[in-house]
């Protein structure tokens, strides 16, 4: 009943979800609104910054006819700042709503709150741990393009050792099927060894020979807030800038992904090309978490 990582979904039951996301899509096109939340209370809690994530989800709650309540600065508004626990916010939280969707610094967190949590936790990013919500829309925008996940080439490129988007979206990339992975970073930021067992990741530091082979190219930000120095993450800036002359090289079929908030790994003379999705990424991203809330809270 909670979504705190990848793996609480089975590769089947993440395509019914895509179908129902086809289906809310068509709908809201349509002008048609949607009543399955109506009476539904749910809590967005997030410790940690968010644009699109929070707002995604406050407004598929809307959508489905729902009410939010919400804290968006948890860390300074919340009673975390006098020193509670997150088990007893959790706790607090289930006398007030149906579900919990919850962003928070400590890896720990969702496993911590799950433990004394009646109601669905939906976890929007732990830390540098998962992003599991973002990997669905991730997924469904790719299968959005092509259909379906067989044969792909995906090249993954930046922070993959701290970004938390890449360790939810690339483990359930390869679940549903594609081909190869390309992980494209610098040695220090680098995939651990998980996601490096697998035979069909490849890790390389160069993008240069690549870029003409992939289908999906995922962008991430190199993650700032989780550096020791300001001087260690200056060193990683700027590595990889995709620009015109890059995109140039990449299939006329490709398209080019990214979780965003972007800083300076896509030059914006980018996004008006053709294979720049990463804004629809972002609209698809509504349909998804309206899925994703429907089937967690159908049956509690
Ligand atoms: C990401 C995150 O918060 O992990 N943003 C998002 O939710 N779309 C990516 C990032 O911050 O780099």
């Amino acid at each position: 009943m909670h979504y705190i990582s990848y793996q609480d979904k089975t590769p089947s039951k993440v395509l019914e979800l895509f179908q129902r996301a086809e289906q809310i899509k068509a709908l809201l096109h349509e002008g048609k609104s949607l009543s399955s939340l109506s009476g539904r209370i749910i809590a967005t809690v997030f410790f940690e910054p968010s644009t699109r994530t929070r707002f995604s989800f406050e407004s598929a709650v809307y959508r489905l006819g729902g009410q939010v309540i919400t804290s968006e600065n948890g860390k300074v508004t919340g009673s975390t700042s006098k020193g509670e626990s997150i088990e007893d916010t959790i706790r607090m939280l289930n006398c007030y709503a149906d579900a919990i969707v919850m962003r928070h610094p400590d890896i720990e967190a969702p496993s911590s709150a799950i433990q004394v949590s009646d109601i669905p936790v939906i976890n929007a990013g732990n830390g540098s741990g998962e992003h599991p919500t973002q990997a669905l829309l991730d997924a469904y925008t790719v299968r959005e393009k092509f259909g379906s996940f067989e044969g792909l080439t995906i090249g993954v490129v930046g922070d993959l050792k701290h970004g938390r988007t890449v360790h939810s979206t690339i483990p359930l990339l390869l679940q549903l099927g594609v081909s190869r992975v390309f992980a494209i970073a610098p040695q220090e930021l680098q995939f651990d060894q998980t996601i490096l067992l697998d035979p069909r990741v490849h890790p390389i530091e160069s993008w240069d020979e690549v870029l003409p082979e992939l289908d999906v190219l995922y962008m991430t930000r190199i993650q700032q807030e989780r550096f020791e120095t300001k001087e260690r993450y200056e060193k990683f800036k700027g590595r990889y800038i995709l620009g015109l002359k890059e995109v140039s090289l990449m299939k006329q079929e490709s398209i080019i992904l990214h979780p965003l908030p972007r800083v300076n790994e896509i030059s914006p003379e980018v996004d008006n090309d053709q294979r720049a999705w990463y804004f629809r990424q972002a609209q698809y991203g509504l349909y998804v978490r309206m899925a994703l809330l429907e089937s967690l809270l159908s049956n509690v």
